[in-house]
């Protein structure tokens, strides 16, 4: 089963953000954990990041139209894109929304997420750790 995994603004650029809030990996790092923990359940993931809404919004209509789960790290985007938010409601199989950081115990502008009002659930805080919980639930789910 193929799973895409798209992350968002910024993301690729984990070596110079702050460590404290994202941790050490980095973003080719990330890449490889989550493949690995994709595989280890079976699943097969396609990693992708991007910085352009427009570049998110076309792999989710790809997820919707070839019925794909979506695991997504919308990054800034998750706190004001209702574009992507109406891109991520099209894809009628499971989408998880993830993040590496707890926005909601960071600032204020963090604590609204327009994107968890149509995913299936949100997982945060844990880092790397996220998309693994991410992907545990995702096999749950689709074995129901
Ligand atoms: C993030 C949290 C967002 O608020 C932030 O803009 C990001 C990363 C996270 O993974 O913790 O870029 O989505």
């Amino acid at each position: 089963m193929k799973v895409l995994v798209i992350n968002g603004p910024n993301l690729s650029r984990l070596d110079i953000r702050d460590s404290s809030i994202y941790g050490d990996l980095s973003y080719p790092a990330l890449v490889e954990f989550v493949t690995q923990a994709a595989t280890d359940l079976g699943f097969e993931a396609d990693v992708r990041q991007s910085d352009q809404e427009s570049e998110i919004i076309g792999w989710l209509h790809q997820a919707a139209d070839s019925k794909t789960p979506v695991i997504i790290n919308p990054a800034a985007f998750t706190h004001y894109s209702y574009a992507i938010r109406d891109a991520a409601e099209l894809v009628k199989a499971p989408l998880i929304e993830v993040h590496l950081s707890n926005p909601l115990a960071r600032e204020e502008f963090r604590h609204t997420s327009v994107i968890s009002g149509i995913a299936t659930g949100t997982i945060g805080g844990f880092g790397p750790d996220s998309y693994a919980l991410a992907l545990k639930a995702l096999a749950t789910l689709l074995k129901k």
